[in-house]
C-alpha cells in the first residue's frame, strides 16, 4: 500500500484525559492502543510476576522500574497487528531513560500529543474517576456519570486516585516532562485538554488527519 500506518504518542499529566481521548482516537483511526497503565493494571489483577512487582509502585503513585515497562512495551510494539494498523502509545515514555530506549530502537512517532490541563482540574478529575471493570470504560461521578444503576453498582475506584497520591503522581510527571519533551520537540503538539472532551477530540482529530495526509503525500513523492 502507499501509506504506512500512523504512529502516535499521547502524553499529559495524570487525569489529563489520555485514556478518554484514546478511546475516541481508536474509534476513528483504528490504531492499536497501547496503554502501559492498562497493561500493568491487568497484570496486577491477574497476579502475574510482573503484576506482583508493579503493584507496590503503582499503589504508591510512583513509577514502575523502567526495565519492566520497557520490555512490556517493546514486546507489544513488535506484534503483527501493530505493524498493520499503526500504534497509539499512552503513558510511555514516562522518563528520559524510557524515551532513550525507544530512540535506540529507532521507534519514533509521527506526532507527540501533549494534553495540557491545569493542576486544580486534574485533582478533581482523579478523585471523581470511576472505572467499569466489565467494559473498561472510564467514568467520572460528576462529569460522566454511569448510564444505569447496574453499571453504577459495579464501578471501582483506582487505589492511586486519592488526593495525596495524585499530588505525588503529578510531581513525578512534572519532574520528567521537560526531559521527555526535549526528545520530541520537533513533533510535539500541545492541546488544551481542559475543555469538553468532544472539543478536545475535535482538535486531535484535525491534527491526526493532517499528519496522516502529510505522511501519504511524503510516501507518494519518494
Ligand atoms: P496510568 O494509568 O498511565 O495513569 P496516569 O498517567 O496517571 O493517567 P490516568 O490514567 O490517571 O489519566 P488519563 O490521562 O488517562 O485520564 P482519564 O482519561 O482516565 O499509570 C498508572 C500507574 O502505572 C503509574 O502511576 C505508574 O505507577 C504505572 N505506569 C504506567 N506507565 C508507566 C511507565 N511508562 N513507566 C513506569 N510506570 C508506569 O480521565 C481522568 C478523569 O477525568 C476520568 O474520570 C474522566 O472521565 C474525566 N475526564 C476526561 N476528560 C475529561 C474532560 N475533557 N472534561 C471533564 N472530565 C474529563
Amino acid at each position: 500500500s502507499t501509506s504506512e500506518p500512523l504512529k502516535v504518542m499521547i502524553s499529559g499529566a495524570p487525569a489529563s484525559g489520555k485514556g478518554t481521548q484514546c478511546e475516541l482516537i481508536v474509534n476513528k483511526f483504528g490504531l492499536v492502543h497501547i496503554s502501559t497503565g492498562d497493561i500493568l493494571r491487568a497484570e496486577v489483577s491477574a497476579g502475574t510476576d510482573i503484576g506482583k512487582k508493579a503493584k507496590e509502585f503503582m499503589n504508591a503513585g510512583r513509577l514502575v522500574p523502567d526495565e519492566i515497562v520497557t520490555d512490556m512495551v517493546t514486546a507489544r510494539l513488535s506484534r503483527e497487528d501493530v505493524k498493520q494498523k499503526g500504534w497509539l502509545l499512552d503513558g510511555y515514555p514516562r522518563s528520559f531513560a524510557q524515551a532513550e530506549s525507544l530512540e535506540k530502537l529507532k521507534i519514533r512517532p509521527d506526532v507527540y500529543v501533549v494534553l495540557d490541563v491545569p493542576d486544580e482540574i486534574l485533582i478533581d478529575r482523579c478523585i471523581g474517576r470511576r472505572l467499569d471493570p466489565v467494559t473498561g470504560k472510564i467514568y467520572h461521578i460528576k462529569n460522566f456519570p454511569p448510564e444505569t444503576e447496574e453499571i453504577k453498582a459495579r464501578l471501582i475506584t483506582r487505589p492511586d486516585d486519592t488526593e495525596e497520591k495524585v499530588k505525588s503522581r503529578l510531581e513525578i510527571y512534572k519532574l520528567n516532562a521537560e526531559a521527555i519533551f526535549s526528545t520530541y520537540s520537533n513533533i510535539m503538539k500541545k492541546i488544551d485538554g481542559s475543555r469538553q472532551k468532544e472539543v478536545v477530540f475535535g482538535d486531535i482529530y484535525s491534527l491526526l488527519s493532517e499528519v496522516q495526509n502529510d505522511k501519504v503525500k511524503r510516501i507518494k513523492s519518494e
